[in-house]
């Protein structure tokens, strides 16, 4: 028995990259999981396909976030997929990237990056916490970008700080029902987001030389601190930020 068996859990953006590899571990542990993803059909299917040969269970769930009804859409799916029962664990990880500067961020951009990163996290929190069960688990996927400057990034970087925030009101006001919130906030993890700089090897060994562990991230990387987070070993860290890096700029490293 998985640590998470009879949980269940939502994780949106599950179809790719790190949701896909947080999918994965939460079914590897027992959970039923709720794979939402934006449009990519041939992505989440096979992401269950891959949980199912490895003997869990997950169903899917479509809405792209940004559009209208987004958030309805999910929580239909969600509840149809439960079939009466609470969710324990969410894991809001959906989000898209920029690579605009200050002056190229256009009207448009600036929408579309707080539409899918921060406006959907937040009500999906929203409309999640009459169905989170006592001792339930929310992680929310931050980035090291709310840490560092990258000045190509700025648009992003102000919805990942925002993203970031939520964590120590709501675990304060969830604290009580012993449900958790907090914040992963992962470097550069190699995944479609990132295909851009890290298929460039001259970007990839100048991050190699900021980062302490010296490599970039995998999705596993990431998936398995969000498994402690949501199992019973991370019942006692709440409302913070976590970190999961390889320690990327800490200082220089001589
Ligand atoms: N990769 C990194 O280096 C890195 C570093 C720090 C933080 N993060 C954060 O980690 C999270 C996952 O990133 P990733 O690298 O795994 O990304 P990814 O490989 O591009 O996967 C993105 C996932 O989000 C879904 N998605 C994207 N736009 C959506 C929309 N408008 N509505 C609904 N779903 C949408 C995608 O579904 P479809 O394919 O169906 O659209 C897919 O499942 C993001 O929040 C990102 O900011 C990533």
């Amino acid at each position: 028995m998985g640590e998470l068996t009879g949980k269940t859990a939502l994780v949106t953006g599950g179809s790719r990259g790190i949701g896909r590899a947080v999918a994965l571990r939460l079914a590897a542990e027992g959970a039923l999981v709720a794979i939402h993803y934006g449009g990519n059909d041939d992505a989440a299917k096979e992401t269950v396909t891959r949980i199912e040969e490895a003997g869990g269970r997950a169903f899917t769930i479509q809405a792209r976030f940004g559009e209208e009804g987004a958030v309805d859409k999910v929580f239909e799916g969600l509840v149809a997929g439960l079939t009466g029962r609470g969710l324990d664990i969410l894991v809001n990880n959906a989000g898209i990237s920029s690579t605009s500067s200050i002056s190229q961020v256009s009207a448009d951009e600036w929408d579309r990056l707080l539409a899918v990163n921060v406006t959907a996290p937040f009500f999906v929190i929203q409309r999640a916490l009459p169905l989170l069960n006592d001792g339930g688990r929310v992680v929310n996927v931050g980035s090291t970008a709310s840490r560092f400057a990258v000045s190509t990034q700025i648009g992003y970087t102000v919805t990942k700080a925002a993203v970031e925030s939520l964590a120590p009101s709501l675990a304060n006001e969830l604290g009580r029902r012993g449900i958790t919130v907090n914040t992963v906030a992962p470097g550069a993890v190699r995944t479609d987001l990132t295909a851009g700089y890290t298929s460039i090897p001259e970007v990839v060994a100048g991050l190699e030389a900021i980062t302490a562990l010296g490599r970039l991230g995998e999705p596993e990387d990431v998936a398995d601190v969000v498994g402690f987070l949501v199992g019973p070993g991370g019942r006692w860290i709440t409302g913070r930020t976590i970190d999961v890096s390889g320690g990327t700029y800490l200082g220089p490293i001589v």
